[in-house]
């Protein structure tokens, strides 16, 4: 059954949510930022797409009761920390920790988190690249500050993440051995086609350079 807020905790947690709200819009700004800029004033482009959510008050609530934590507002804060969460898919491998350099240079970005799944890939075969940043918000009367997890990957990359997803969650994360195995082997192939596209741009670029 889905676990649930007591209705105390609810309406405090919806308040929480604002400040999470705020906190990933201002992430987006700043990736959009960036987007313009590589859009027009540079000549290259790194990123093919943005997602972006906000866990939704049901999600947080199992996630918690999942972790073993008493469903308080309180909780929400202080022990999740993908509550706000916005995903930068990229072209290229290569273009991944370009971007996120670029993005834990602000200044007034705080790196909570930082996992390198592309360099160690999980057991599973998932790769990309996880930052949890903390990002302020600034209020009438103070300023707060919230994580917010960026995820950089490939569209490969994605590509093999959101299927394997919903895989996993037919499964109720009970999966058999050998789909396990199977969707492994698909995280090295789509990995494989990563490098082979890469080059394939790279022999492109040095051609047209020759010309
Ligand atoms: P949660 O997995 O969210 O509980 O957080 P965590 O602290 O374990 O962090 P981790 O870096 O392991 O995972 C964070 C997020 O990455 C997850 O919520 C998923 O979105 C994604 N992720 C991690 N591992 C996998 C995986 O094996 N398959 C897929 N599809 N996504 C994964
Ligand atoms: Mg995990």
């Amino acid at each position: 059954m889905a676990a649930l807020f007591p209705a105390e905790e609810f309406a405090r947690l919806k308040k929480e949510l604002v400040l999470f709200r705020c906190a990933l819009s201002n992430m987006e700004m700043r990736v959009w930022t960036l987007l313009e800029e590589f859009q027009n004033l540079q000549t290259y482009n790194p990123i093919e797409h943005v997602k972006s959510r906000l866990k939704s008050p049901e999600s947080i609530a199992d996630k918690l009761k999942r972790r073993g934590f008493d469903l308080t507002a309180e909780n929400a804060r202080n022990q999740l920390s993908d509550i706000a969460g916005i995903r930068c898919i990229c072209s290229y491998e290569r273009d991944i920790l370009k971007l996120a350099e670029v993005i834990t240079r602000q200044p007034d970005i705080k790196i909570l988190k930082q996992r390198d799944y592309i360099e160690n890939p999980k057991a599973s075969g998932y790769r990309s690249y996880h930052l949890i940043i903390e990002v302020p918000i600034y209020l009438t009367e103070q300023t707060e500050r919230l994580p917010v997890e960026v995820q950089i990957r490939t569209q490969a990359m994605d590509f093999w993440a959101s299927l394997e997803y919903k895989v996993r969650y037919k499964f109720n994360d009970e999966m058999p051995e050998a789909i396990t195995r199977n969707l492994w082997e698909c995280a090295e192939k789509i990995s494989e086609l990563d490098k082979q596209m890469f080059q394939i741009q790279d022999v492109a670029n040095l051609t047209r350079q020759k010309k």
